[in-house]
């Protein structure tokens, strides 16, 4: 088929959800998404609370307090979408932890913790979303790995292991969801300066940021730009794949 006339605002008239939205790398996909046209519902914890408003609001957007992890969060999430939108184009499974600590000392509520919300959420989510066509057909859904769960990073035995996970997903679902025309994809961010990061010790930092074989990272943008192509009608054929975003000299 012919290229659009242009592709100033890709994403008029998308419905876009982004889980994790009130800072960092989601309040940035939240922004992008909202540049190229797409009303975005920006997700988070309760906790979030102003954060999460703020970034609502600067993106047009509305705001939605959602434990990913919840029982009934798919439900609420499909509900939230149904009634408000009659169904969604594009998921954007940002929300992630950390737990770290040395494997000797990983406990089970940190393993568990992890895997909850960086794997199993993704999962059930995008599951319940589609058997109730809160997600519709020729939608996109796109997942956020890591460079630590390609290359692994010490004291980040569980989010690695979710993270790698989250890869394994991907390949798993996309010929299940090509059937619906729904694309899923995932991007693999290398070392980006957030909350998160800022939370990990300066060791642990300086492994991470060596694990990418470009030994560098990005900044949150590179990471958002990268998802609204998943996004984008230019990616229509483009899916169960993974894309490192680690790129940008941090030296
Ligand atoms: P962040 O900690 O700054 O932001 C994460 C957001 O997710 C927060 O607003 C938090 O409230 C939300 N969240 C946490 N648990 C949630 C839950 N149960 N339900 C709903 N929302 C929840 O982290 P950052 O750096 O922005 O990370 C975003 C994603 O990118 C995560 O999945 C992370 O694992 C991934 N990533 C980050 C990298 C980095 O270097 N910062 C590198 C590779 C991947």
């Amino acid at each position: 088929s012919t290229a659009p006339a242009s592709w100033d605002r890709p994403l008029e008239g998308k419905v876009a959800v982004v889980t994790g939205a009130a800072r960092g790398i989601g309040a940035t996909i939240a922004e992008v998404l909202s540049r190229d046209g797409a009303h975005v519902i920006c997700a988070d914890i309760p906790q979030a609370g102003e954060a999460l408003s703020q970034t609502a609001n600067k993106v047009g957007g509305t705001s939605l307090a959602l434990d990913v992890t919840a029982a009934d969060a798919a439900d609420v999430l499909a509900e939230h979408i149904l009634s408000r939108h009659g169904g969604a184009d594009i998921i954007v499974h940002n929300a992630g932890i950390t737990r770290d600590k040395t494997l000797a000392n990983m406990d089970d509520g940190r393993w568990n913790s992890v895997i909850n919300v960086n794997l199993l959420a993704p999962q059930r989510i995008t599951d319940v979303l589609i058997e109730k066509g809160a997600l519709k057909d020729g939608g996109r859904v796109v997942d956020v790995s890591s460079i630590a769960g390609i290359a692994g990073n010490r004291g980040q035995t569980n989010y690695g292991t979710s993270k790698a996970g989250v890869i394994g997903l991907v390949n798993a679902s996309a010929p299940v969801l090509a059937k619906k025309g729904i694309t899923i994809n995932a991007v693999a961010p290398g070392f980006i300066e957030t909350a998160m990061t800022a939370a990990i010790p300066f060791a642990t930092r300086e492994a991470g940021r060596r694990l990418s074989s470009l030994l560098q990272g990005g900044e949150t943008i590179d990471v958002a730009e990268t998802i609204a192509y998943f996004a984008s009608p230019a990616s229509n054929a483009v899916t169960g794949n993974v894309v490192r975003v680690c790129g940008q000299s941090l030296l």
